[in-house]
């Protein structure tokens, strides 16, 4: 297909036709049109980059190398062949240039741009509002990998392990650890349609969905753990849940508040709304001495830990908090520690219910 096709096809069908809130016509943005002597690669992220710096946009130069690299088909403007730096562009693909820069001047995440990023090296397709996989979620992934690969802390390590993931999102946690788990099975589950058939397309595109089942569940109905009765116990449980205190969802950025699902990322007034949710759900779901990890706010190891000790029949223990790349504590790995009581028997792979029962 070629990125001539890409093309076509992104700007018949894609970001920017319909209107709406991503609604910005070519004709609008002609104050921005380069000159027409600049008509290579790199003049052309050299002049995005001084609008897009002009307009206050957030990493001006990485947007605009990304956007220019995407039209000439490649992922990093590093990556292109040199030869293409140089090269003028033709008119069509100063057009998309020009037509995904308009998109980033309204704030719009490089990501749902793209309609595409990597993540654990795998490449899943991106769109609105389903949250964007972050840099950080990569590192949770990386711990619930050692922990799995490094033996008998975590169960199931033979054999799997089975996972949970609640509020799946684009798929990025389950698929990465599927793909880099050749033995494992999950249940992604999440609230939201989009993140549901995104997670589908997703599992899909690189070719994993026969070791998931994706499930719309809402982890904060009563007894909502009975639906996921009939798939068996699992040996991990793992969210990136919304954990953003509610106070501080008006200081997000723009990129994030007008294109991400606020679903997503407000945890209540504590950020601690769906966390508990889904620490009183693990222990009905989780095998003996199975492992929940969670992504967090800095504030919430102490919270989650006070939040265990006042809950003793949940029978669960915060062993472990990890930091992320910039020092912050960020990763809780919590274990079960009494008998498991919820899920009777293992389902999978035996038949898939028809629907999720309830
Ligand atoms: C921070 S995003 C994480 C998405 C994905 N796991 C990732 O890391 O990119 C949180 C996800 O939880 C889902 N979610 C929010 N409330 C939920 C609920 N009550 N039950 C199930 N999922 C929920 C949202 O739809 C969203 O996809």
């Amino acid at each position: 297909v070629g990125h001539w096709g890409r093309m076509l096809r992104a700007l018949l069908s894609g970001l920017g036709w319909r209107g709406g809130i991503w609604g910005c016509t070519f004709s609008s943005q002609q104050p921005h049109l380069p000159p027409a002597r600049m008509l290579s690669a790199t003049e052309l992220v050299s002049h995005w980059t001084v609008v897009f710096e002009k307009r206050g946009i957030p990493e001006a130069r990485e947007s605009s190398e990304y956007i220019v690299a995407h039209v000439l088909g490649a992922k990093t403007f590093q990556s292109l062949r040199p030869g293409l730096w140089t090269q003028p562009l033709t008119p069509w693909q100063l057009q998309y240039v020009q037509e995904l820069s308009s998109y980033r001047l309204q704030r719009m995440p490089v990501q749902y741009i793209l309609g595409e990023w990597d993540f654990q090296g795998l490449s899943l397709k991106m769109a609105p509002p389903v949250f964007i996989p972050r840099p950080e979620t990569e590192e949770l992934v990386e711990w619930v990998l050692e922990e799995v690969t490094q033996g008998p802390r975590v169960v199931g390590a033979q054999g799997g392990p089975f996972i949970l993931e609640v509020g799946c999102g684009s798929g990025a946690i389950s698929l990465s650890l599927l793909s880099r788990l050749p033995q494992s099975r999950v249940i992604a589950v999440d609230k939201g349609e989009a993140a549901i058939c995104l997670a589908h397309e997703n599992a899909q595109r690189l070719r994993l969905q026969d070791r998931i089942r994706i499930i719309p569940f809402d982890v904060t109905l009563d007894g909502s753990w009975a639906h996921l009765l009939p798939w068996g116990p699992v040996d991990l449980v793992v969210s990136n849940p919304p954990y953003v205190f509610h106070r501080d969802m008006e200081k997000l950025a723009p990129e994030i508040l007008s294109y991400e699902d606020p679903l997503a990322l407000d945890g209540g007034e504590e950020g601690m709304d769906i966390i508990t949710h889904i620490l009183a759900l693990a222990p009905r779901l989780l095998k003996d001495s199975g492992s929940i990890f969670l992504e967090v706010d800095p504030r919430h190891p102490e919270l989650v830990g006070s939040w265990l000790q006042s809950q003793p029949d949940l029978s669960l223990d915060l062993v472990a908090v990890r930091r992320d790349f910039c020092g912050r504590p960020r990763f809780l790995h919590i274990r079960r520690c009494g008998p498991q009581h919820g899920c009777p028997v293992d389902a999978w792979p035996g038949p898939q219910p028809a629907r999720v029962p309830g």
